[in-house]
């Protein structure tokens, strides 16, 4: 199977942003231990990141066809963004929202999920482990 893992906005400075909310792990770090972990379930993973809310939106339409499962970091945007919610919606691909933080004991405004309601699930606050996580759901998604 194809999985997609999308980042959002900031997850590039993982490491150095905030380490005593999002750990020390570094995003390149963990896109090899999301590597060898999809290796082991004999998954194949592309993994992506960027700031921009519009490139995720093009990834998430492009996926159609592609991949089988979106494991998606949308950061910042997943608290805003209709558009992601939308692409996500009309690609029909099994999506997995992730977080390494726990965004329901944050502020309030972190509670409130715009893409929780068209992804399969939430996997929130186990650190860098939330991807490996999100693999296995994936994996077990597709063998649904
Ligand atoms: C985050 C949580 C979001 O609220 C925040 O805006 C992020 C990272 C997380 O992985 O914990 O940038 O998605």
């Amino acid at each position: 199977m194809n999985i997609l893992v999308l980042n959002g906005p900031n997850l590039n400075l993982l490491g150095q942003r905030e380490p005593a909310v999002y750990g020390r792990t570094t995003l390149a770090e963990i896109e090899a231990k999301v590597r060898e972990r999809a290796a082991a379930r004999g998954a194949q993973v592309d993994f992506r990141q960027t700031n921009l809310e519009g490139e995720l939106v093009t990834w998430i339409q492009q996926a159609k066809g592609r991949f089988d499962a979106i494991v998606l970091n949308a950061a910042a945007y997943t608290h805003t963004s209709v558009a992601l919610r939308d692409a996500i919606a009309a690609v029909g691909i099994p999506t997995i929202e992730i977080h390494l933080s726990n965004v329901h004991a944050r502020e309030e405004f972190r509670h409130r999920s715009l893409i929780a309601p068209v992804c399969v699930g939430q996997i929130t606050g186990f650190g860098a482990n939330s991807y490996l996580l999100a693999v296995e759901a994936a994996v077990s998604v597709n063998a649904m």
